[in-house]
């Protein structure tokens, strides 16, 4: 059930090689800037505010595809953002988006339109981040 629900997404992430939309980036940065900014960086390479605070190594995210072999790791990205897969190490410092989202919508969206929500914010800053590999 579980490699089937990666493969789908797998095939999701193959099927959008195209540039998206302008909508779908402008939702992506904004979360980013919201949520992900203050420790990673305004422009995702690294060294944002909190970075003065914490003494953990704080990743650029825009060399993701270059560490990479050059190919940008969706659907790994997703899983990390979200958090609750356990695919990183449970206990990182970096919080568990997933949930986050989760409890900020469950009350005005309901559980359905909230794991939905949190879905959509997870692949929206996933794409982002893709968008600014360099
Ligand atoms: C409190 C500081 C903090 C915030 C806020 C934060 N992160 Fe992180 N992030 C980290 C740290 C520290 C790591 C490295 C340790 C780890 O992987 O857990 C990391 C790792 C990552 C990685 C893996 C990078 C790699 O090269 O392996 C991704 C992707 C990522 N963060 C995305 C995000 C996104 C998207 C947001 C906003 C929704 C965000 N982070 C918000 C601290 C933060």
């Amino acid at each position: 059930m579980r490699s089937a629900a990666a493969f789908v997404l797998a095939m999701l992430g193959l099927s959008i090689t195209g540039p998206a939309t302008a909508e779908e980036h402008e939702l992506g940065e904004e979360l980013y800037t919201r949520y992900c900014a203050a420790c990673h960086g305004e422009t995702g390479g690294g060294g944002g505010d909190m970075q003065n605070f914490l003494d953990i190594h704080m990743p650029n995210l825009r060399t993701m595809a270059q560490r990479n072999d050059g190919v940008f790791p969706l659907l790994e990205t997703i899983h990390i953002i979200d958090g609750r897969s356990g695919i990183r190490a449970h206990g990182g410092p970096m919080p568990l988006w997933g949930d986050v989202f989760m409890t900020e919508n469950v009350e005005e969206r309901g559980f359905y339109g909230s794991v939905l929500e949190t879905r959509g914010r997870v692949l929206s800053l996933a794409l982002y981040l893709e968008s600014i590999q360099e």
